[in-house]
């Protein structure tokens, strides 16, 4: 029998179970540190604290175990290290006679799990390394800042103020603070050139941390559309009416397609209402209820075509009939895209019109393309 370990197993139940423990245990460390605690609580949190330290040694050794082939190199991955930094330096202080209401600070060593339970945080990572360029200028630009200003300051405000800005570390101090506008005001200028100059730190400070966030967003945004193009990639290829696009057609395609994925009996074109996108099945089923019989359409079928081509109101209800993934093409998006490739524009107005039973729908965009390559 394969034993799976909770660590490796990423179903929400098991994720649930884990942030459970992790809870539990910081929340025995918080109370271990209040001198006014009860003896029964604090025997209480002592228990839940070795509980937590002895489940994930079990997950450590199953872990370990399980990648017999590679078990240096999973110590070695990040994901091991904060495994063994769950597990090790509490013991350990333990050992070296550091009193138990110290050593067990170390648990907090615990929330590093979080980070292998957000798949976000991996994200973050990759956009820090992508935009590293643009992260270090903004540094750059920070640190400037802060020495020049710590300078100025203690060579203008030193004599007057020994306490606030008699040393260099005291007024860098002062310049990080300030620039990071949080202003402690522990320290304040007092000349005419110092308050100046802390005006400027301050405006360069929200200056410098909008670029910061204005950076991290763009790369997360970047990343995003990156990872939705990869998704919606593999997806398009699984539709064999979309395969058989010309490959610039299917990369243009796949950059406009917004994958829903959605719960059985979802409705997801209802009829009279005005055509806005059409859709196609990645995987799964939708049934169109037409009388007298409704009809199934599955993985690598299209729906909502009709109203986009004619510009009238939905025919039909479109409903799932189990959990269904669907790539939908906006109308704007529609046009423009059949305009540019009149052979995808004619494969879906042959469809329409073989499900209307050989009534062509009036192809507005097809036609218009045709005619301009026409008279090209
Ligand atoms: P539309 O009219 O935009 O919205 C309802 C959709 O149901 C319609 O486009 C077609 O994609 C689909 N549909 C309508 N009639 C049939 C049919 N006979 N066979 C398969 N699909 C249909």
């Amino acid at each position: 029998m394969r034993i799976v370990p909770f660590g490796l197993l990423k179903s929400r139940t098991l994720t649930l179970l884990e942030l459970l423990v992790l809870a539990v245990g910081l929340a025995a460390m918080t109370a271990m540190t209040m001198p006014d605690l009860s003896e029964r609580a604090r025997a209480a949190s002592s228990i839940a604290l070795w509980c937590c330290l002895a489940l994930y040694l079990c997950e450590l050794l199953i872990k370990a175990w399980q990648q017999a082939g590679a078990r240096a190199k999973y110590l070695r991955s990040s994901a091991g290290i904060i495994d063994l930094a769950a597990v090790v330096p509490v013991p350990l202080a333990l050992l070296l006679g550091v009193p138990a209401n110290i050593a067990w600070l170390l648990a907090g060593l615990w929330i590093l799990k979080l980070a292998t339970l957000v798949p976000g945080l991996a994200m973050l990572g990759r956009v820090i390394a992508l935009e590293a360029r643009a992260l270090a200028s903004v540094i750059v630009i920070f640190l400037t800042i802060l020495v020049l200003s710590g300078v100025a300051l203690h060579a203008l405000e030193g004599p007057l103020q020994p306490r606030q800005f008699g040393s260099l570390p005291l007024s860098l101090w002062w310049a990080v603070t300030t620039l990071s506008s949080t202003g402690y005001g522990d320290a304040v200028p007092m000349t005419f050139l110092g308050r100046l100059i802390a005006g400027l730190v301050m405006i360069s400070g929200l200056g410098v941390f909008g670029l910061w966030t204005g950076i991290l967003a763009t790369g997360f945004a970047a990343e995003h559309r990156r990872r939705d193009f990869i998704r919606n990639w593999e997806l398009v290829t699984q539709v064999p009416f979309l395969k058989n696009l010309d490959p610039p057609a299917v990369i243009e395609l796949t950059r406009l397609l917004r994958r829903l994925d959605l719960a059985e009996k979802t409705i997801v074109v209802r009829r009279g209402r005005p055509g806005d996108c059409m859709y196609f099945i990645a995987s799964g089923e939708v049934e169109v209820k037409i009388e007298p019989h409704p009809v199934r359409l599955g993985a690598g079928a299209f729906f909502g075509e009709m109203a986009l081509l004619t510009g009238a109101a939905r025919t039909a209800n479109v409903v799932t009939t189990q959990p269904t993934t669907l790539l939908a093409l906006e109308v704007a998006d529609f046009h423009t895209l059949t305009a540019q490739h009149p052979e995808l524009a004619r494969a879906v107005a042959a469809e329409a019109a073989r499900r209307t039973g050989g009534a062509t729908p009036h192809v507005a965009h097809a036609h218009a393309a045709d005619d301009k390559r026409a008279s090209r």
